[in-house]
């Protein structure tokens, strides 16, 4: 059984999904805690309702990011995870920590990296007037939303929308991306080279959603 931990700061939807299909899908692996950083995070209200084990690491209790950080992956490493999966967690890791969990360290970003990294995707997509957007699973790097893709999937941008109607559509895409992405992981089913992530049985690694 591969024990995840899942981290979270707000709503926890992507959470949310990977927890249903990992029950739905019997994957060989279970979700044994989600942590968040916020105490207020609404994910957290779900996976207690599920009977999760649910910790907040309040980053406001400390005095330093390297506090902060020192105490994230004291309690994370209490778990034993052979996979972190970050679903919507709006902290930087340190390097500590990413190096620590390098390969067993999941990421969603709602973009087509590396196109838009860091904040306000959809309204940088927008302004640039992109006539596709998108979200990545990524393993995590040090280097903030990089690392080798694992499955991306493309929306089109319609005329008239506007942030809100994007991030619709691109998180049902989301949804439908990160439970695929961990499913592989914990199938022992994807293969990294040379930062390049391939599915050992050839499935698709990139979804439309036109
Ligand atoms: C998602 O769009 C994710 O890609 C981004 O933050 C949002 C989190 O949503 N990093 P949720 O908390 O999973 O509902």
């Amino acid at each position: 059984m591969k024990r995840i931990v899942i981290l979270i700061s707000g709503r926890g939807s992507n959470m949310e999904a990977v927890v249903r299909a990992c029950d739905a899908q019997g994957w060989p692996a279970q979700v044994v805690a989600v942590i968040s950083n916020r105490p207020q995070a609404s994910g957290l209200d779900f996976a207690r309702s599920v009977g999760l084990q649910a910790e907040v690491v309040d980053h406001r209790a400390f005095a330093d990011r390297a506090a902060f950080d020192e105490a994230l992956a004291s309690t994370v490493g209490r778990y034993q995870p052979d996979l972190v999966v970050l679903a919507g967690f709006m902290r930087i890791l340190g390097e500590g920590f990413v190096q620590h969990y390098a390969g067993r360290l999941l990421n969603i970003h709602p973009s087509l990296l590396p196109a838009f990294p860091g904040l306000n995707t959809h309204q940088r997509a927008l302004q640039a007037g992109c006539k596709i957007a998108g979200a990545t699973v990524h393993f995590v790097t040090a280097e903030l939303d990089h690392g080798p893709v694992v499955v991306q999937a493309a929306v089109p941008v319609l005329t008239g929308d506007d942030e809100a109607s994007l991030a619709a559509r691109v998180l049902q895409a989301e949804h439908q991306i990160y439970p695929k992405a961990v499913g592989w992981f914990v199938q022992g089913q994807l293969e990294v080279r040379q930062g390049v992530v391939r599915h050992t049985a050839g499935e698709p690694q990139h979804l439309w959603f036109g």
